[in-house]
């Protein structure tokens, strides 16, 4: 199938209550993971790509891997650019054909922030692009973007809706309380303000920050409107834990197409798990 944009998975997953699972990938294997997951699992799938995993390999290497891959799935597959701060570069993508894009000014000032997410908004559009903004500061490390505990803030709802309202994203990041990387302690989420911001400005969630949350977590923040979920940090660890562990089970045998084997299926087995909880499985 070719590439979609994310507007019909995300609005069939909100009026659903389940979510998309939306995988941030680091090379062709692991991209490979997920389009295979989402087929066996039958489930619409966004494959993410950080903006630092962008410039390393060059966005023509990326897409002609991804469409490649995707060309024989049959599930609704959605390229999608994660936090990324960089008008030049979020140019690049659109021109280059990934179909979703995110523009992250949530460190600048409110308005600015607005100014900016409505330029993407308009650079997007013609091209049938979808776009996710944010609004807030979520804690962590997310490419070069750090936010530190004491910078991270929730956001507001009554600015939640002004800003959908006049940027009209396509998906809405709030930060609600969750965190990009590994959680120190028991993250404390927002959920009445969660629900408020699903509720009001009646645009599809995106819960960052997927790494660590318990499933009771999910299923909760699913249910209140996030109907995308971002993975990231998950698949930096099964990719270097999924190599290791088996080259260190054989570490005499130096094959290293079954080592990438064995990452690719400890990728894949994770990436599938967390599409059943999200409910997304069945549903492409
Ligand atoms: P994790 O690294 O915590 O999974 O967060 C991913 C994310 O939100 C990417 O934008």
């Amino acid at each position: 199938m070719p590439l979609e944009n994310m507007k019909a998975m995300l609005n069939n997953a909100a009026g659903d209550s389940y979510a998309v699972g939306a995988f941030n990938i680091l090379d062709y294997n692991s991209t490979k993971a997920v389009v295979q997951a989402a087929e066996e699992a039958n489930a619409p799938v966004i494959i993410q790509t950080s903006a630092k995993t962008v410039i390393f390999w060059g966005a023509a290497a990326i897409i002609s891997w991804v469409k490649q891959l995707v060309a024989s799935s049959s599930v609704p597959t959605a390229l999608h650019l994660d936090h990324c701060k960089d008008l030049d570069l979020i140019k690049e993508c659109i021109n280059s054909g990934w179909t979703s894009v995110m523009i992250d000014a949530s460190s600048k000032p409110f308005e600015e922030n607005l100014a900016l997410s409505r330029q993407v908004v308009q650079m997007a559009r013609p091209k049938d692009v979808s776009v996710e903004a944010e609004l807030g500061a979520i804690v962590g490390v997310e490419d070069d973007i750090h936010v530190k505990e004491q910078q991270a803030h929730l956001a507001d709802p009554e600015q939640a809706i002004k800003f959908c309202a006049e940027v009209k994203p396509d998906c809405f990041a709030p930060a609600v309380g969750t965190a990009h990387g590994v959680y120190k302690g028991k993250p404390k989420i927002a959920y009445d303000r969660l629900e408020e911001i699903a509720t009001k400005t009646k645009v599809p969630i995106a819960l960052h920050g997927g790494t660590g949350l318990v499933d009771e977590v999910f299923k909760k923040c699913i249910s209140l409107g996030c109907a995308k979920v971002n993975i990231s940090t998950q698949l930096k660890y099964a990719f270097i834990d999924g190599f290791v562990a088996y080259h260190n089970a054989h570490n005499t045998e130096y094959n290293p197409l079954k080592v990438i084997d064995a990452q690719f299926n400890e990728l894949k087995a994770g990436i599938i798990e967390k599409i059943k909880l999200f409910g997304s499985a069945g549903k492409a």
